[in-house]
């Protein structure tokens, strides 16, 4: 099964003959978009994290996008984010005039702290966007129990996570909106695509209006309800996605395991591993993401691996730094510094579903000497 490289990639994504006859079999119907695969494809991603409606739509940050329609966020109001994350968890608020606020993140998940998420709370707060980063599940409950008490919504951006399970349940199974990314580095993919599992019909309704042009379902097609957007995904993509669901399990699995070997292989070098699970919390395996020791000029590890045909990333800079966002919002370093400091220190290793155990050997073998 594994394959053994001279570069060592990234990610890559686990394409196999049946999703390829999946593909063409879309291909040859001649129905390429709006036919029955995508409705195949919606049901099978509801029934993985348990929920009773899914959406499919063109790409995680689409998805996002439609949550705050769904939360009703708009000019003037606040939406409170995780800093460590991927630009779109903030940026969704932006696209309906609202502004991001970031509360600083534990150190130990990464994920939002919810002491701070209740400080970051003010009379113009509408919603959180709570990311599971790296797969790792965020503080369901705390934060749950937060948006009830001030009638906020809250939406899940579990585009790194699908397959995480929190107390017993997998991550969409909880009443709330949860988005999913199947961008081709995630656990599976469609290319581009994201789907929005809920649990309220009128909040399904409304995401397969919005993504459809903001059509009705009562609608011919050129009659549209309300301003909606094209963000539907196509069937080919819908294909793929059936494809890959139908394995999800081995994906899941695989990736699990090799997260298992570098833990071994990364034992006795001076890096801290990736979170192990508890009894609340069993992570998707997204990436593999370590932290160095403080001290440690990671972009010259970074450099070093890279020379030695070794991709890494820098996992992740915190958005509130990004030039558009201090341009924006003024702000500033020293805002989030527990964010600011895993920003520095964190970097993704290879790491996918078919990664050869020798090129995880060699990673840890250059790790391991380019911090020494
Ligand atoms: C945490 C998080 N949110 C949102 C997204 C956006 O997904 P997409 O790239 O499909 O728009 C991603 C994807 O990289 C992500 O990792």
């Amino acid at each position: 099964m594994s394959t053994a490289t001279t570069r060592i990639a990234l990610s890559a994504p686990w394409i196999d003959e049946r999703d390829e006859e999946l593909v063409v079999e879309v291909l040859r119907s001649g129905w390429l978009s709006l036919g029955p695969t995508g409705p195949r494809f919606e049901a099978m991603v509801a029934a993985a994290v348990d929920a009773p409606h899914c959406a499919a739509v063109s790409s995680g940050t689409a998805g996002l996008h439609l949550c705050m329609r769904l939360a009703e966020v708009g000019e003037g109001d606040e939406v409170i984010t995780s800093p460590y994350s991927f630009v779109a968890s903030a940026n969704c608020a932006i696209y309906e005039g609202a502004t991001p606020v970031f509360a600083d993140i534990d150190p130990r998940t990464l994920n939002l702290d919810p002491e701070a998420t209740a400080a970051a709370i003010t009379p113009r707060t509408k919603a959180i966007v709570a990311v599971d980063i790296f797969g790792y599940p965020c503080e369901l409950d705390e934060l749950t129990e937060l948006c009830r008490h001030h009638g906020l919504m809250l939406v899940e951006d579990s585009c790194e996570a699908l397959g995480a399970r929190y107390k017993g349940k997998p991550l969409g199974a909880y009443g709330h909106p949860a988005v999913w990314a199947f961008y081709p580095n995630k656990q599976m993919t469609t290319g581009e695509g994201g789907a929005v599992t809920t649990h309220d019909e009128s909040q399904h309704e409304l995401l397969e209006s919005l993504r459809n042009q903001g059509r009705l379902e009562t609608s011919s097609w050129l009659q549209h309800g309300r301003l909606g957007f094209n963000y539907r995904l196509d069937d080919i993509s819908a294909a793929l996605g059936i494809g890959q669901l139908e394995k999800l399990d081995r994906i899941l699995a695989a990736r699990r395991d090799v997260a298992a070997t570098y833990a071994q292989l990364l034992a006795d070098v001076d890096v801290e591993l990736p979170l192990a699970d508890d009894a609340d919390h069993e992570r998707s395996w997204f990436v593999y993401v370590v932290k160095l020791p403080p001290g440690v000029d990671r972009d010259a590890v970074m450099r070093t691996l890279s020379e030695d045909g070794i991709a890494t990333a820098p996992y992740l800079p915190s958005i509130h730094l990004q030039s558009y966002m201090r341009e924006r919002y003024g702000f500033r370093e020293g805002m989030l510094p527990v964010s600011e400091d895993c920003s520095s220190r964190t970097m993704a290793l290879p790491f996918h579903a078919r990664l050869a155990r020798e090129d995880q050997e060699r990673v840890a073998t250059a790790l391991r000497s380019a911090i020494a």
